[in-house]
């Protein structure tokens, strides 16, 4: 009988350009395996939940995707490879840091060159320079999704990819996931019309994917999940819940609004506390450096862990 999982993929369309797109992740997968290079799939941003199949209203959240394009940076830093699947107009890595600026505001001209202002050149070559070593080395891959269902095909379609470099990928599961859908028979094909009647929805349970991930899609990767909850009171025994239902590597724990100054990375056996003070708040550090030098230091130690054993066995 088919599984949960199966039956969602079953009912669900796939992104359009669907093969094509796992064909770009399987080239750049195979590359990086040549330069011997780690793979860190990390996800980003919210997914949407359409309400009509010609798409005019949908459900969304909060996440803009901070947590995944500002980790980007920084695991791309620690040498890895990353395939960012990110919501379309989400942040994304080095862009991410002009989102409230005015880019003609940064420059200025004498008529003839345009040049970037004094006061704003250091900032700005430095993010160039780290940019276009990333470029040049082709160590970072952009995969946009809008919808549930593509984010879902596009995170399956990766897994499978990534299984064959076993240890040396992770996944990095920032994104903002929808728990709820309308499956495609039940949902309207024209935009709802309100014709003066309250509107009533009936969603279903997605099912976690977390399960075929850690036992099907890739099943020897590295597996960081992160869990949001509202409820100080429900943070850490949630995360305890998912540990022991997938059986993954850890879990970063934050809540809604402090989700930037702490977080708890939990394992099976380990609660660690991340966090920044005001100081390093105040002058602009990011508390994803803090996760990052985390977990791939935990990340490097599986893989010796993995390798020992296979030497071993
Ligand atoms: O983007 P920002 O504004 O910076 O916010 C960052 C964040 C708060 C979104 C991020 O830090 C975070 O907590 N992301 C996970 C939020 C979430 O969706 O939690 P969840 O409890 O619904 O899911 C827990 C895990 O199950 C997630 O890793 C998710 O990938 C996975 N999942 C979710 C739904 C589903 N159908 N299958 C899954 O496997």
């Amino acid at each position: 009988m088919a599984s949960e999982w199966q039956c969602f993929f079953d009912e669900s369309k796939k992104p359009e350009h669907y093969e094509r797109t796992v064909t770009y992740m399987k080239e750049f997968v195979d590359k990086c395996m040549r330069q011997d290079r780690p793979i860190v799939l990390v996800s980003s941003g919210g997914t949407t939940v359409p309400l009509e199949s010609r798409t005019v209203r949908f459900i969304d959240n909060f996440s803009v995707g901070t947590r995944g394009a500002t980790s980007t940076e920084y695991l791309l830093q620690q040498g890895y490879a990353v395939i960012f699947l990110h919501r379309r107009g989400s942040l994304e890595p080095f862009k991410r840091h002009f989102t409230h600026t005015n880019l003609l505001d940064l420059l200025v001209t004498d008529g003839g060159t345009v040049h970037v202002k004094d006061e704003d050149s250091d900032r700005v070559r430095h993010l160039l320079e780290r940019y276009v070593a990333v470029t040049e080395a082709g160590t970072l891959l952009s995969v946009a999704f809008t919808s549930l269902n593509e984010y879902l095909y596009l995170l399956m379609g990766a897994a499978q990819v990534l299984k064959t470099y076993r240890h040396q990928a992770m996944f990095y599961l920032a994104a903002a996931v929808s728990d709820f859908y309308i499956p495609a028979n039940e949902m309207p094909e024209h935009k709802i019309q309100s014709d003066g009647v309250p509107l009533q929805i009936s969603l279903q349970l997605v099912p976690k994917m977390l399960q075929p991930l850690v036992t099907e899609w890739s099943p020897d990767a590295y597996v960081v999940s992160f869990k949001l909850e509202t409820d100080q009171d429900l943070l850490i025994p949630k995360a305890r819940k998912a540990l022991k239902r997938y059986s993954h590597q850890l879990v970063v724990a934050n809540i809604l609004e402090t989700r930037k100054k702490y977080v708890v990375m939990v394992t099976q056996e380990s609660e660690q506390i991340v966090k920044m003070d005001d100081e390093e708040l105040s002058r602009g550090q990011e508390i994803e450096a803090k996760i990052v030098e985390e977990v791939v230091k935990r990340h490097r130690m599986f893989i010796e862990q993995r390798q020992a054993e296979t030497v071993g066995f």
